[in-house]
């Protein structure tokens, strides 16, 4: 079973894993599973956070919800620790660079078209400030990443807590 943080469903029954699932099986995609991310998940896990409820969102307001779940699954495709990030002389800070190495691997990968690349490269605005999303569905994915951040560390802890008070 595959489930996205906050949700019961199957993503592997949802019309959503059709869309992805040449990017979710790839190996590439697969090696962000040995990273952990906010915490308690892995890079993984959230990419595939951040593609479902890019793809719900913008199905919601008929925006491409294809597009926004492919860039969704892609847009931290980097392969390091981020407390091992050191910005060398002039180099960017983690938030800004990013953005940019995740593009340029999903592109190395995947085709990526346009708008999704714009997804990617923007996701991190405002704290990347430069970086001005173009379409409506980056600024989804603006919110949906801090979202799924929120849910992703709030979650572990809320289950924590229910169990403690079944006992
Ligand atoms: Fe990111
Ligand atoms: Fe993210």
């Amino acid at each position: 079973m595959l489930k996205a943080v906050g949700s019961k469903k199957n993503l592997f029954e949802l019309p959503f894993y059709t869309y992805i699932s040449d990017i979710f099986e790839n190996e590439e995609i697969q090696k962000l599973a040995n990273f952990k991310h906010h915490i308690y998940t892995t890079r993984l896990q959230h990419s595939l956070n951040v593609a479902y409820y890019n793809y719900l969102i913008c199905k919601f307001f008929r925006l491409n919800a294809v597009s926004a779940a492919r860039a969704g699954l892609l847009h931290d495709m980097f392969y390091y620790d981020r407390k091992d990030y050191s910005k060398e002389n002039g180099e960017k800070s983690h938030s800004a660079r990013h953005p940019e190495i995740a593009v340029e691997n999903a592109r190395e990968h995947f085709y990526v078209d346009p708008l999704e690349c714009d997804i990617i490269e923007k996701h991190m605005w405002p704290m990347a400030i430069r970086r001005v999303p173009k379409y409506k569905e980056s600024y989804v994915i603006v919110f949906v990443d801090k979202y799924c951040a929120i849910l992703e560390v709030i979650a572990p802890k809320y289950q924590k807590l229910k169990s403690k008070f079944k006992k």
